[in-house]
């Protein structure tokens, strides 16, 4: 089953002479529970395809339809919802809240969205991000392995059809990498998420069913493994 289709997408900056292509007639469609890579050269478009699918940032041409439903036509609260319940996006800095503990960065998506919190889940899902521990700690008390788990946690919560992580482990080491990899991997089976990962390292996009690459803003090669 579809769950995501990207029809025609183009970025564009600047303006006619010093216009730059970000992404170029970019198609593509994503089937529910799959997890696929994103690989490319630095300054390809990953961050730029991925945050559009997120809803974060708008593409100049083409449709981005999730479930059937084109996010361009979504008003800002709608859009703000599917923000929240559709997509989560994991980044490489992790982009944690400082001021809020373990516990209350992964409930926040959640609380803003006026959620009944489920806290049998919350404590299960800490447990299984091995973050039991360190669940009333700031941010900057925390490694970046165990950071990136929280942000995995966050993501997690209120439980997004597709999970779209921008280089998740492109701060850690390898054995960080892989038990963050790991974990997607888990939920992707578990819960049938959707997952897409940008990523530098060959090895994650090996364990990827499918691999996307992208050049110039252009998708060159699309591989099941
Ligand atoms: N606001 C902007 N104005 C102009 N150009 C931009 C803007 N944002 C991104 N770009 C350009 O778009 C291109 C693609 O950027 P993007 O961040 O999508 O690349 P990437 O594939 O994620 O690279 P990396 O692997 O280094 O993260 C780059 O050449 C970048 O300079
Ligand atoms: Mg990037």
């Amino acid at each position: 089953m579809e769950i995501l289709r990207i029809e025609n997408v183009s970025k564009y900056y600047g303006e006619k002479w010093n216009e730059i292509k970000v992404l170029d007639d970019i198609s593509l469609t994503i089937k529910k529970g799959e997890f696929v890579a994103i690989i490319g050269t630095s300054g390809s478009g990953k961050t730029t395809l991925l945050n559009i699918i997120g809803g974060i940032d708008k593409p100049t041409n083409g449709k981005v339809i999730i479930d059937g439903n084109d996010i361009q036509q979504l008003k800002d609260s709608e859009l703000s919802a599917y923000r929240r319940r559709t997509v989560s996006m994991i980044f490489q800095f992790f982009n944690l809240i400082p001021i809020l503990n373990v516990k209350e960065n992964i409930l926040l998506p959640a609380l803003l969205d006026n959620k009944k919190i489920d806290y049998e889940k919350l404590d299960n899902l800490i447990e299984d991000l091995g973050l039991k521990e360190k669940e009333k700690m700031l941010p900057n008390q925390l490694s970046g392995g165990q950071q990136q788990r929280v942000a995995i946690g966050r993501a997690l919560m209120c439980e997004p059809e597709i999970i779209l992580a921008d280089e998740p482990t492109g701060n850690l080491d390898s054995k960080n990498s892989e038990e963050i990899i790991n974990l997607l991997k888990k939920y992707n089976k578990k819960n049938n998420q959707t997952i897409l990962i940008v990523t530098h390292d060959m090895e994650i996009a090996k364990g990827a069913e499918r691999i996307i690459t992208i050049c110039d803003g252009k998708i060159i090669k699309d591989e099941v493994q």
